[in-house]
């Protein structure tokens, strides 16, 4: 790994430009009438967001997890191509380099000045601050069969069972590593996968991806989801965290955890056309306050026997929140919307939920789906494509690389 002198001494995006010569007043390049348009609009959201806030590579956990969530998230999964332990291992160890940089808001790599060349950053964040950048890694069972790692297959990292209803694509299965990059700025997020990606492009594919978004508004509300209801609102809260997200085995994944993700189309045509009601019968809340169905605050607890008046279970035998919560398992949902253009057999909106789960063993998100799969109200509208297990490590420590704890 490289040392933290050399980090060091690596420029921030910023202070690239200035050296150019072309950052400094940054905005002294809108000067121009052409570029008006593009500076008015920076100058009005530099005073809301600046985009300054970093967060740390290093700690005892990967950031992107308990960390609170950003506005936008680039989701790629890849597959390996190499089967040599040390090759992977050097990958990991460039990518911890290139994380933490990355993270910090600052160039992958120093540039010099050969022009026939290739730049080491390909450059799209440049100006751009770190936005709460997180990177997060973790490998899929297949990753330790093609390294010859099989001894240190934990008896709970198994591919995940077939669920009821599942129609699970190619296009969104399958690969050996995850990097998700959260970030609030969508083109940071991004450039991150780009540069980890193309350091690595030698030994692995690219298998399958998706960007999503999230809208966090003042900051103080809970997202909507592009059915328009509330989603995140249940979520264990930090004191919680060791009894149901992080591993506490002895074991190389201590201090790591385990990442589902499942690609959930979401039919909104069929939506729209439901009524109100039936809407809020299907989730088991209302929509505009977020509150369960009976109770009039959003973080109110659930009452699973209260009644209305007609007699009937105010939240019905089959909505959503009321098998999620008999299903009697805890699990960190940390999901993002997605909306990638129009699907080409349906010619309908090819949108949904990137839904992203962790937790410290996979039976947690299991137990839930099995029964969501089986009896959700809300399988009329939604139908899962895509899906994925992966281990993520522990976090890194100043001097490690990531992933270390596997090889050693
Ligand atoms: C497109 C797919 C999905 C949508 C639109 C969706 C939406 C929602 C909404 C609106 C809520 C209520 C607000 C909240 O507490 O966040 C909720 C709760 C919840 N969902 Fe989902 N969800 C989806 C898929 C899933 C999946 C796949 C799982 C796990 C297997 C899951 C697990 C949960 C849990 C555990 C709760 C909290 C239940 C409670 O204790 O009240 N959801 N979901």
């Amino acid at each position: 790994m490289m040392s933290d002198n050399f980090l060091n001494k690596k420029m921030s995006r910023r202070e690239f430009l200035k050296k150019a010569g072309i950052g400094g007043a940054g905005l002294a390049i809108g000067a121009s009438a052409a570029s008006a348009f593009f500076t008015d609009k920076a100058d009005k959201a530099h005073k809301t967001i600046e985009g300054k806030q970093e967060i740390s590579f290093y700690g005892k956990h990967q950031s992107g997890i308990t960390t609170p969530v950003q506005s936008n998230c680039y989701f790629m999964v890849l597959e390996l191509t190499t089967a040599e332990k040390a090759t992977v291992i050097q990958i990991f160890k460039d990518w911890t380099d290139y994380s933490h940089s990355l993270m910090s808001g600052k160039v992958v790599k120093e540039e010099g000045d050969n022009l026939y060349l290739p730049p080491n950053d390909t450059g799209e964040a440049l100006e751009l601050n770190p936005y709460r950048l997180t990177l997060t890694f973790g490998i899929a069972p297949s990753f330790l069969d093609k390294l010859g790692l099989e001894d240190k297959k934990l008896p709970e990292f198994k591919d995940l069972p077939a669920f009821p209803r599942d129609q699970l694509k190619e296009n969104y299965t399958g690969g050996d590593i995850v990097i998700q990059a959260c970030a609030d700025d969508a083109q940071v997020a991004f450039h991150a996968v780009h540069n980890l990606v193309r350091k690595a492009r030698s030994h692995v594919s690219m298998k399958w991806s998706q960007s999503g978004f999230l809208p966090l508004g003042d900051g103080k509300s809970t997202p909507r989801n592009l059915f328009g209801f509330k989603d995140g609102t249940v979520n264990p809260k930090k004191d919680e965290w060791d009894d149901f997200v992080w591993c506490n085995q002895t074991n190389w994944l201590k201090g790591g955890t385990y990442l589902i993700v499942r690609r959930v189309a979401m039919f909104l045509e069929t939506w729209d056309r439901t009524s109100l009601g039936e809407q809020e019968k299907t989730f088991g809340r209302h929509r505009d306050s977020g509150a369960y169905l009976g109770q009039k605050d959003e973080f109110d607890e659930i009452d699973l026997e209260k009644k209305n008046e007609d007699g009937e279970l105010a939240i019905p035998v089959d909505a959503h929140v009321r098998l999620a919560k008999e299903a009697n398992q805890t699990i960190l949902r940390r999901a993002f919307s997605y909306a990638s253009g129009i699907n080409e057999v349906t010619g309908q909106f090819d949108a949904g939920l990137l839904f992203i789960c962790f937790q410290k063993d996979p039976v947690q998100f299991i137990d839930i789906q099995m029964k969501l799969g089986n009896e959700d109200k809300l399988n009329e509208y939604i139908t899962h494509v895509g899906s994925g297990l992966f281990a993520c490590f522990p976090g890194v420590k100043e001097g490690e690389y990531l992933g270390q704890s596997l090889f050693e």
